[in-house]
């Protein structure tokens, strides 16, 4: 596998949670450089060019469903973080919560600015009180530096993240069962017409991205759609985050790029199957 990494492309010292250490890789340029220069529609264009689908389990296309919302609409229009990750099996939003959350505020700022939301929530799964600590201190860190809140680097532009925790229930992973949750209703789904984007938070446009979705933009911001489209297969492109278990010898969260055979992985990332097993079987989503 080329050893290329967006997401987990950081040291690991215990460290790659702050703000020094997302600032010292290049973190928060792509705002400060390009959050005044590009207008909405091109941060959209740069996204939709990137090819990039949603990371959450449906595969959609974000570029494309973000350019859902209804123009000019004089609702509050709102994004929404998807950090539920209640699929059995799965804990890579996981790791960009407790061990890049910059990247993800940064991700959301630029996601934020695009569909012109004001307010932005992540919703984490109860279970993830590391995670949800380490996001709320990054993003008290992100007040203070001046890239969240009122004028964001010198621009007009305003942007406020709240954190929400869920309360432990598989379903709300669903986008309108965790509007529900946020709204303080009973985290039940709701019917499908309308869509978020037509009607979603407190009746409102929404736009719901998965945790890997928006940490990736900021790499699509700051290296543009094409170059991010030249990564990974045509269909799929970009790099993805595989969370491994079972009886392989190395288990863990890996960032791959798409099309990377499955056996090549196993066996030389993962180290092959534990004891020298035959492999047998593979679950490739959660289970
Ligand atoms: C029962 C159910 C559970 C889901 N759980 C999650 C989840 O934990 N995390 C997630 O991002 N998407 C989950 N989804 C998908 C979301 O509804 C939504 O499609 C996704 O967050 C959109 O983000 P994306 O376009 O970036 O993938 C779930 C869907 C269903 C039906």
């Amino acid at each position: 596998m080329p050893d290329f990494k967006i997401l987990l492309n950081y040291e690991k010292n215990g460290k790659s949670h702050t703000l020094d250490s997302y600032l010292k890789r290049g973190g928060y340029q792509t705002i400060t450089k390009k959050l005044g220069k590009f207008k909405p529609e091109e941060v959209i264009d740069e996204v939709k060019k990137s090819g990039i689908r949603g990371r959450g389990g449906a595969g959609f296309p974000a570029g494309i469903k973000w350019s859902f919302l209804p123009k000019g609409t004089d609702k509050p229009i709102y994004l929404i973080c998807n950090g539920d990750e209640g699929e059995p099996g799965t804990f890579k939003d996981r790791v960009i919560l407790e061990e890049n959350p910059h990247m993800l505020i940064e991700g959301m700022i630029l996601s934020s600015y695009a569909i012109q939301a004001k307010h932005a929530y992540i919703y984490i799964r109860g279970e993830y009180g590391f995670a949800l600590r380490r996001t709320q201190e990054a993003i008290k860190e992100a007040y203070d530096a001046g890239y969240l809140g009122k004028k964001i680097k010198g621009t007009d532009y305003v942007c406020d993240i709240t954190v929400h925790q869920g309360a432990g229930a598989y379903v709300v992973g669903d986008e309108t069962g965790l509007m529900n949750s946020i709204e303080g209703k009973k985290g039940q789904t709701r019917n499908k017409p309308p869509f978020p984007a037509i009607e979603g938070l407190y009746g409102c446009p929404t736009i719901i991205n998965n945790v890997e979705t928006l940490a990736s933009v900021p790499y699509i911001i700051e290296h543009g759609g094409d170059k991010y489209k030249s990564i990974g297969t045509d269909k799929s492109s970009g790099t993805k985050l595989l969370s491994v278990s079972g009886h392989v010898r190395k288990p863990g969260v890996y960032e791959v790029v798409m099309g990377y055979p499955f056996m090549d992985f196993l066996n030389k990332e993962c180290g092959g199957m534990l004891g020298g097993k035959k492999l047998k079987a593979v679950i490739p989503g959660g289970s």
